[in-house]
């Protein structure tokens, strides 16, 4: 399954719908291994089940299988 990512597009535009969130982690999906994760399956794996805390998971633009 290929799944197509845009996301940063979206996400340089989102700090006003967000900005009163007050997200706490941040983790980067890279998948030329520029972020902590080069997959967002890792990234998801990363939150514990019983998560706190707002977590924002950026995701880099590329075709992630
Ligand atoms: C992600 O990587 C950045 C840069 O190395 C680091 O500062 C940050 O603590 C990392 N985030 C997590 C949740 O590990």
């Amino acid at each position: 399954m290929a799944l197509l990512l845009f996301v940063p597009f979206l996400l340089q535009r989102a700090p006003l719908a967000c900005a009163a969130v007050p997200v706490e982690v941040t983790v980067v999906v890279d998948s030329k291994g520029g972020g902590n994760f080069t997959s967002v399956q890792q990234a998801i794996d990363f939150i514990p089940d019983d998560n706190q805390r707002w977590t924002k998971i950026h995701i880099t633009a590329g075709v992630y299988t």
